[in-house]
């Protein structure tokens, strides 16, 4: 073979190598990275759970209405649902995958832009809830049924009933 296309091939393999060598490291997590990632959206979704645990009790009058406790534990929903879980959700750790580990469903990997879009409703719902849940028992059942409806549909889709 010629030296000069000798020397092509040999930038063409070494370009392929520093293209591939980061796609292929983030389409095969390690073990560690995929039990961290998991263990991140399960506390992810506790915290969420913490802040409409109260909320959820005001507006079904098991607990009496508090607009400051509302406006705040509205507020840090919004603020935690700014954060993109999508970065979570990291090749290789669906339930099929890692069996009795997680209850995230494949529907995840298969259909992104739909797992994308329940989010995204869910994001708006907070940021609703944020304006509303301080203006009265009324305002806040409205915006927190809203929300509710939002964790509902994401999790009849893309999460499983069990680990
Ligand atoms: C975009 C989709 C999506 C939305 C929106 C969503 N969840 Fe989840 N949730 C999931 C998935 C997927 C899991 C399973 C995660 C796993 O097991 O790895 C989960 C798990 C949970 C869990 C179990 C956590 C654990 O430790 O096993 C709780 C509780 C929860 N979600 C509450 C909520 C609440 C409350 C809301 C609404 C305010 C909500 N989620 C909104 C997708 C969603």
């Amino acid at each position: 073979m010629p030296i000069g296309v000798r020397k092509v091939l040999g930038v063409c393999a070494l370009c392929c190598a520093i293209l591939l060598a980061p796609t292929l490291a983030m389409t095969h997590a390690s073990q560690e990275e995929a039990d961290t990632a998991i263990a991140a959206r399960h506390g992810f979704m506790l915290i969420v759970v913490r802040e409409t645990g109260p909320l959820f009790a005001m507006a079904k009058g098991d607990v009496a209405y508090d607009a400051e406790a509302a406006a705040s534990s509205a507020a840090n929903l919004d603020a935690l649902a700014r954060y993109d879980i999508g970065r979570l959700f990291i090749e290789g750790t669906s339930r099929s995958e890692m069996p009795g580990k997680t209850r995230a469903l494949m529907a995840i990997w298969d259909d992104r832009a739909g797992f994308d879009r329940a989010y995204a409703d869910m994001q708006a719902s907070t940021a609703a809830l944020a304006v509303e849940a301080g203006k009265g028992k009324e305002a806040l059942v409205a915006a927190a049924t809203a929300l509710g409806r939002t964790c509902g549909n994401c999790h009849r889709t893309f999460r499983a009933r069990e680990h």
